[in-house]
C-alpha cells in the first residue's frame, strides 16, 4: 500500500505559521512494496491545484492568501504501480505584511548605560477584560532582547529566547502562541523582556547595547467571539511596565539572578512609553528552529568538593539550564555555579573567561522550582551554594534549536559510539538558535567558520532545513557591499567602524555563504536554497577574486593571501599566528574549491556562461596552488598535512601528482604516528584523503588513534563532547593554560561526515538523496557498524556485518530513491526502493 507521510510547509509540520506568501510544501512516501516512485502527485489548497512529480519544495500558486487564516494542504498521489494515497495537513498564516496595530513599549524612565553589563529585565503588563464567549484567541508577540509571556504567572508556550537571534537590523521574528484556553476568563497578561542578544552583555569584548540602548516590546491580542466580532489588543501607553520584577539580573554569560520572596503585588509599576530603537527590520513568523528544553539530565553523583560544597555531576557537557525542586524558606539564597570540567575535585571556570555562568535564587517560603529562562550555561558540573542536599532535588534541561533528528551511526566499536555522541552533543549544545562556537565562555558567537567546515556532519544528524534556512537568510543581508560575508552572523562589529566600512572576505569563514547552503541542498535537495544564495555567492567570489588579485601579477593572482585568513585555524602545532601564517594554502585552496561548486550551482540554475566562468576560475586557481606550493611532481616547497589535504580533496592534484601527494601526505601522517596535524579546514576532509586513494587502513588508525593530538584521545580522557583543542586536557590530566580552552566547539568533529559516508557508506549522488551510494569502507577491525538517514523521501538505513570473511549487508532504499550499492568484493548494483538483504564473501585481496 502506498502511504504518504510527513507532508511539511516550509519544513515545518502540522499547524505550522507562516509568513510565507508563497510556501513550500514537501512529502514523503511509504510503501510496502519494492521498487516504487513517485508516478505524479497534485497538491491543493483551497481552489489551486498543481500536478508534480517532485516530493520537494513544490511552491504554492494560488490566490493570495489571507492573514491569520488556517488553511488545508491536500496531497494526492500515484506510484509507478498504480497504487494511490491521500494526506492533508493544515498550516496558518501569519500577518503577512499586514501593519500592526501595536505600538513598541518600553520604560521611560529607565536609563541604562553601564559598559559591559546588561539591563535589567522589564516586566511588562496588561490587565485583559473578557466580556464575551471566546472562540479564538492568539498573541502575536516580539521583542528587542529576549521575552517570555505569561498569563495570570504561567508561562505561555515552551520557546526560550524569542525572539531569537537574527540580523536585527533586516529582520525581527515575531512568534503566534494560541491563548484560547487562557482567555476564556479575564486575567493579566506579562511579558518579561531581558537584555539578551540586542542589548544585553555580548560577544568576547562584552559589547553592550548593541542593537538597541534598552528593550522594548509589542504584542498583539487578537480575540474572535462566539459571535464572531473580534478584538485586537495592542502593547501601547496603557500597559504597564517594572524594572522591579523578579528577574533582576539576566544575561547569556553571567546568568541570572531571580527574587521569589518578591511580593507581585508592591511593585513598582509605571505606565509604559512609546519607544522607537530606531530599528527597523521586517517583522516577520518565526521560521527558525525554535530553542526548547526537550531533554531532561539527572546527576549521576551528587557529592561534596573539598571546600565542602554540594557538586553535582551531570555525565555529560551540555548546553542548558539546571531545574530544582526546593523546599526553601524566605529570602534564603541559593547560588547554581556551572563549569565543564573539574580539577582538583573543584569547579574550574578560568576558562569561561568573564562568563559568571551563575544562578542565583532567593526563595519563597515552601516548597517551590527554579529554573533559569533567560540564560543558558554550557556545563557538566553544577556546584549549589546555600541549601542543604535534603532540601533540593537537582535536574537540567538540555536547550538546544529544535531540529529533528536525523541520523544516527553505531559500530562494534565503542570508542567511535562515543565519538558519535560527542559529535553530536558538540552540536547540540552549539545550535543555539544560530551556530555558536561555544556555549559556555563569554563567546557563543555566530563564528562562520565553525558551521562552514561542520555543516555536512550537520546535515547527518539534524534535519538542519529550518534552523540554516534562517541563519542564511542573515547571511544574505549581512553581506557588505563589496562582498564580504562577517565572520559572525549576525555580525557585531569588534573593532569600530573601520570593520564595517572595510570588511574584507576570509576563506572558510566567508566561504560559509557557500559550503553552508551546497551542504543543506546535498542533504535536502531543495533547489531553492541555492537560489537564494546563488546572487551572495557570486558576490562573495568576486571579493576573493579581488583580494587574490590585489597587488600580485602573474600566477599570484590566484594565490590568495591578503588581507587576513585564520588559516589552519586550531592546528595541533603552534598557536594563531601558526595557524594564521598558513592562509595563503588554506585560502586558494578554498577559493579553488568554492568557485567549482559554484560553477556546479550555475550549472544546477542552467546559467551556462556563469557555470563557464567560475569553472575556469576555479582550473586557474589550482593551476596556480600546483605551481607555486608544489614541485609540480606532488611534493609541497612547506609540507604540512592541511596544505595537502585540502589539495587532494579537491581534486587540485590530479594524475600522477595526486598519486604522489597522497603519498606524502601518508609519509606525514606515518611520521607522525597517526596523530591528527590539521586545523578547521583540513580536520573535515583528512581521512577522505587517505581512505579514497588506497589508504584505507591509514585512515583507520588516524581515526582509532588514541595519542595526543586525535578525536579519541578525547574520548579517552573522557570526552563527552568535542574539544576546541585537540590537547585541551593535557596527558596529566590538567586542563591546558590559554584563554582559547572550550570543551565544547563542534569544529572538529566535522569527522563525523567520515562516519557516515565511509564507515557506514552512505553519501547522496543526487540532492537529497534522489539518487545515493552505499559503499561501506571495511577496516580498522570493525565488524559491524550501522547507520540510518532520515532523507527527504524517508529513511535510508543500513547495517553491515563481516565474520570470517563473510559480509552481509541489510538495507532500506526510501521510495522515490536509487541505491547504487558497492559491495566489499567490488560487485556493484542499482536497487530502487525497498528492504534488501545481500551477502558477499570477500577475499583478502578485496
Ligand atoms: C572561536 C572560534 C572561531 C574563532 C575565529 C574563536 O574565538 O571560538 O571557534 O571560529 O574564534 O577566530
Amino acid at each position: 500500500m502506498l502511504r504518504i507521510n510527513n507532508i511539511t510547509t516550509e519544513n515545518l509540520g502540522e499547524g505550522c505559521i507562516t509568513d510565507n506568501p508563497r510556501p513550500r510544501f514537501s512529502f514523503k512516501l511509504n510503501s510496502d512494496k519494492a521498487e516504487t516512485t513517485l508516478k505524479s502527485a497534485s497538491v491543493s489548497v483551497n481552489e489551486w491545484t498543481t500536478e508534480t512529480t517532485q516530493q520537494i519544495s513544490v511552491r504554492y500558486a494560488g490566490e493570495d492568501l489571507e492573514p491569520f487564516t488556517a488553511y488545508t494542504v491536500k496531497v494526492e498521489a500515484f506510484d509507478n504501480h498504480g497504487e494511490k494515497a491521500h494526506a492533508e495537513t493544515t498550516f496558518q498564516t501569519g500577518k503577512l505584511g499586514q501593519e500592526w496595530k501595536a505600538k513598541w513599549i518600553s520604560d521611560p524612565t529607565y536609563t541604562f548605560k553601564e559598559k559591559k553589563n546588561s539591563p535589567r529585565p522589564l516586566t511588562f503588563r496588561k490587565k485583559i477584560t473578557v466580556e464575551k464567549e471566546v472562540r479564538k484567541a492568539w498573541i502575536a508577540s516580539t521583542a528587542v532582547g529576549i521575552y517570555d509571556l505569561y498569563w495570570n504567572d504561567k508561562k505561555i508556550g515552551a520557546d526560550y529566547f524569542m525572539p531569537g537571534f537574527t540580523d536585527y537590523k533586516h529582520q525581527l521574528q515575531y512568534q503566534v502562541y494560541d491563548v484560547t484556553d487562557q482567555l476564556a476568563d479575564s486575567g493579566c497578561l506579562e511579558a518579561v523582556v531581558a537584555g539578551g542578544w540586542a542589548v544585553g552583555a555580548f560577544t568576547y569584548k562584552r559589547k553592550n547595547r548593541i542593537y538597541a540602548d534598552k528593550q522594548a516590546f509589542l504584542a498583539e491580542v487578537h480575540i474572535v467571539y462566539e459571535d464572531g466580532s473580534t478584538d485586537v489588543i495592542g502593547t501601547d501607553e496603557t500597559w504597564d511596565v517594572t524594572t522591579d520584577g523578579r528577574y533582576r539580573m539576566a544575561e547569556f554569560y553571567n546568568g541570572e539572578v531571580y527574587d521569589a520572596s518578591l511580593d507581585r503585588s508592591t511593585m513598582n509599576w509605571k505606565k509604559a512609553s512609546l519607544e522607537d530603537s530606531g530599528l527597523r527590520p521586517r517583522l516577520l513568523a518565526h521560521y527558525g528552529a525554535p530553542v526548547r528544553a526537550n531533554e531532561r539530565l539527572s546527576p549521576i553523583s551528587c557529592t561534596l568538593t573539598p571546600s565542602g560544597s554540594l557538586l553535582y555531576d551531570f555525565g555529560q557537557n551540555f548546553a542548558g539550564v539546571v531545574d530544582a525542586v526546593i523546599k526553601g524558606t524566605k529570602g534564603q539564597v541559593i547560588t547554581f555555579r556551572h563549569a565543564e570540567i573539574l580539577q582538583e575535585g573543584e569547579l574550574y571556570t578560568s576558562l569561561l573567561r568573564s562568563a559568571k555562568a551563575e544562578a542565583v535564587y532567593t526563595c519563597s517560603e515552601g516548597e517551590q522550582t527554579y529554573s533559569p529562562r533567560m540564560t543558558y550555561m554550557g556545563f557538566r558540573y553544577v556546584e549549589v551554594i546555600g541549601i542543604e542536599v535534603s532540601d533540593i532535588q537537582l535536574t537540567a534541561l538540555v536547550l538546544h534549536s529544535d531540529m529533528e533528528k536525523n541520523g544516527d551511526f553505531q559500530c562494534s566499536d565503542p570508542r567511535l559510539n562515543q565519538l558519535q555522541s560527542n559529535i553530536v552533543w558538540g552540536a547540540k549544545s552549539n545550535f543555539m538558535d544560530i551556530p555558536t562556537d561555544c556555549p559556555q565562555r563569554d563567546e557563543r558567537m555566530g563564528w562562520t567558520g565553525d558551521i562552514a567546515v561542520f555543516s555536512n556532519t550537520a546535515c547527518y544528524n539534524f534535519n538542519m532545513s529550518c534552523f540554516l534556512d534562517k541563519w542564511l537568510m542573515d547571511v544574505k543581508s549581512e553581506q557588505r557591499r563589496g562582498g564580504a560575508i562577517p565572520e559572525t552572523i549576525p555580525h557585531i562589529p569588534m573593532f569600530g567602524k573601520l570593520e564595517s566600512m572595510f570588511p574584507v572576505a576570509i576563506a572558510y569563514w566567508g566561504d560559509s555563504c557557500i559550503l553552508v547552503p551546497w551542504a543543506e541542498y546535498m542533504a535536502r535537495g531543495d533547489i531553492e536554497v541555492l537560489r537564494n544564495m546563488y546572487p551572495v555567492m557570486k558576490k562573495y567570489l568576486k571579493a576573493c577574486k579581488f583580494w587574490a588579485e590585489f597587488l600580485s601579477v602573474g600566477k599570484q593572482r590566484r594565490i590568495w593571501k591578503v588581507s587576513f585568513h585564520y588559516g589552519d585555524w586550531c592546528a595541533p602545532e603552534g598557536e594563531y599566528k601558526d595557524w594564521i601564517k598558513r592562509g595563503k594554502w588554506t585560502a586558494t585552496a578554498c577559493l579553488m574549491n568554492s568557485s567549482k561548486i559554484v560553477s556546479q550551482v550555475a550549472e544546477i540554475l542552467n546559467l551556462e556562461d556563469e557555470r563557464d566562468y567560475y569553472q575556469k576560475l576555479s582550473e586557474e586557481t589550482a593551476t596556480a596552488y600546483l605551481d607555486v606550493f608544489t614541485d609540480r611532481m606532488g611534493k609541497l616547497h612547506e609540507e604540512f598535512q592541511t596544505a595537502y589535504v585540502l589539495p587532494i580533496y579537491y581534486d587540485i592534484f590530479q594524475g600522477n601528482e595526486k598519486k604522489a601527494a597522497v603519498d606524502n601526505l601518508v609519509k606525514l601522517v606515518r611520521e607522525n604516528n597517526y596523530s591528527i596535524g590539521t586545523g578547521f579546514p583540513g580536520t573535515p576532509y583528512i581521512l577522505f584523503t587517505l581512505a579514497d586513494n588506497g589508504y584505507a587502513e591509514d585512515a583507520y588508525k588516524m581515526l582509532l588513534n588514541e595519542a595526543c593530538p586525535s578525536w579519541l584521545y578525547e574520548v579517552k580522557a573522557g570526552a563527552t563532547t568535542i574539544w576546541e583543542r585537540w590537547d585541551g586536557i593535557e596527558e596529566d590530566g590538567r586542563a591546558k593554560e590559554g584563554d582559547m580552552i572550550s570543551f565544547n566547539h563542534y569544529a572538529s568533529g566535522a569527522v563525523g561526515d567520515f562516519l557516515y559516508r565511509r564507515v557506514v557508506g552512505i553519501e547522496p549522488l543526487e540532492a537529497g538523496y534522489k539518487r545515493f551510494q552505499v559503499k561501506p569502507l571495511i577496516g580498522g577491525e570493525l565488524f559491524w557498524a550501522s547507520g540510518e538517514v532520515d532523507t527527504p523521501y524517508g529513511l535510508i538505513f543500513v547495517n553491515w556485518e563481516l565474520e570470517d570473511q563473510k559480509f552481509r549487508i541489510d538495507l532500506i532504499v526510501p521510495v522515490g530513491t536509487t541505491c547504487e550499492l558497492a559491495l566489499p568484493d567490488h560487485s556493484l548494483k542499482t536497487i530502487g526502493s525497498g528492504r534488501y538483504s545481500f551477502q558477499v564473501e570477500i577475499s583478502d585481496n578485496d
